[in-house]
Parts: structure tokens; sequence; C-alpha cells
């Protein structure tokens, strides 16, 4: 909805703020492309219908379709929404709002689905006091050589000190349609609200998860800060305004 980010979001939708001058929504549209991605599925609102144009006029190539989710039921509803479009190929989910440097992670989700079969999920290590606002895995053991660690168990936003690991779930994931099984199983969390991990955690528990450390850069652009600083992030990485940048900032920061 957008909240965190009023006013600016009175009119224009969160996933259309500027990083620097891209809408964000266009920066996981890319990351999708980079990865081999050719069909894009957004799941939106009929509240938003500036994200239907985006779709029609968006750049690099995918097939973007908009599917809708009427009423706020939670990521997993929300993945169930895409249900018909997507069929029986495997998939990723990717949530806008954690902006990855590239596309490199959801390439390595893909290929390990492809080699061991297995749902993929993103992870990364975060402080004990940063878990609470993530889902989190129970590991199995220690992530090997290449960032790869079974899933025994998933835990949606637990209380630091109850919480199984430090290794939280970042908003990319790679299934097959044994998910939609589990989702379709689900009983509503607090709110009526299908949670995502609940399905993941079900899953794992058969053995069937992997996760795999994201290496690439991330910026969390569900806040207002998250945004600004991904938007300088990305400024001093363009050659035409980085040094303008630079010396403004480094000017700016000793008065
Ligand atoms: C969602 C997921 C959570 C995941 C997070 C990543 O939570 O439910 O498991 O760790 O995205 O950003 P949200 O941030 O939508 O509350």
């Amino acid at each position: 909805m957008g909240t965190r980010f009023l006013p600016a979001t009175k009119v224009v939708p969160k996933e259309l703020l500027p990083v620097y001058d891209t809408p964000a929504l266009q920066l996981t549209v890319d990351e999708a492309i980079g990865a081999g991605i050719d069909h894009v599925v957004l799941v939106s609102n009929r509240a938003k219908p500036s994200i239907e144009a985006f779709a029609e006029r968006a750049s690099g190539g995918a097939r973007i379709t908009v599917v809708y989710q009427d009423s706020p039921r939670g990521l997993g509803h929300a993945v169930m929404c895409a249900r018909e479009v997507v069929g029986d190929a495997p998939f990723a989910v990717m949530l806008p709002d954690e902006l990855l440097g590239d596309s490199s992670h959801l390439r390595d989700l893909i290929a390990e689905h492809e080699a061991s079969g297995k749902s993929a999920i993103g992870v990364k290590r975060v402080p004990r006091n940063e878990v609470s606002a993530y889902g989190c895995i129970t590991p199995q053991g220690v992530p090997d050589a290449m960032g790869r660690v079974g899933v025994r168990d998933v835990v949606e936003k637990p209380n630091a000190v109850d919480a199984p690991s430090d290794l939280v779930i970042i908003g990319r994931y790679v299934f097959g349609r044994d998910i939609f099984g589990y989702l379709a199983d689900l009983k509503p969390a607090a709110g009526g609200e299908l949670q995502l991990s609940d399905a993941i955690g079900a899953s794992a528990r058969t053995g069937a998860v992997n996760g795999v450390l994201v290496n690439c850069s991330r910026h969390d652009t569900g806040t207002p800060l998250g945004m600004l600083t991904a938007s300088v992030d990305a400024a001093l990485r363009r050659k035409d305004v980085s040094p303008t940048l630079r010396t403004w900032l480094e000017r700016r920061l000793s008065t």
C-alpha cells in the first residue's frame, strides 16, 4: 500500500518511484531478464492503474502480464494469484522492495533449482537483532563453498531470542509447481494472511528446499531511507553523474 512513503505515494505507487532515474520496478524486471526470464507476471491491485501502463511500456523485451490481488491477504496469497498464468513451469518469485545490484543471485537460484530439482531460496546472514524483520531458516549444517545450504524449516519474523539462525530470506525464490500445493493447504495466519514462508516451511520439512547465500549488493527500498541510499548508490555507479555527485556530497558533508 506504500504507506511508509506518504505523501509520495498519494498518486504514484511505490513500485514506480525512481531509483535515481529508473522506476524501482523496472530494475526488478531488468534483473529477471538478466537471469534469462522472458515472461514477468506482476501481482498488483486495481487501485494502481499506472502499473498496467508500466507493463505496456516497460523496456527490455520480456512479456509482462498483470494479475490482480483484490485484497491484501499476504504474500502466499499473492503468489497464488499468479498460479493460472504461471502454469506448471518452474518460476521465480521476486519481491521488488529488495533491490539486488545485478542478476547473478537469481541466476544462481535458477541453476540450483535445475541441478537439485528442489526449491531454491536466497538467504543472507544478518545481525541477530535484525532477524525479526524477515523470514528465518533452520539450516541443515553450514553453507558449503558455493554458499548452498539445506533448509530444514522456515519461521516468519521470529523474536531474536527464538530465531533458529541468523540466516534470513531476502525476497528471491525459485519454485517448482509443488509450492502451489503447499500454498493451497495453508491455514491463514494472524490477520487472515497466507504466508509464503509457511508453505516453504512445509516443503522444507520434506527435504525439498535449499538456500543459497546472496553475494551481490542489496538495498531494502521498502523505506524512504533505503530508497534514498539505493538512488545515491545508483548515481555513484554512473560515470555521467558520479563525479559531480561525489564532489557535492564531499562538500556537503564537510560543512
Ligand atoms: C517478506 C517475507 C519475508 C522475507 C522478506 C524479505 O516480508 O514474508 O519472509 O524475509 O519479505 O524482504 P515483508 O518484508 O513483506 O514483511
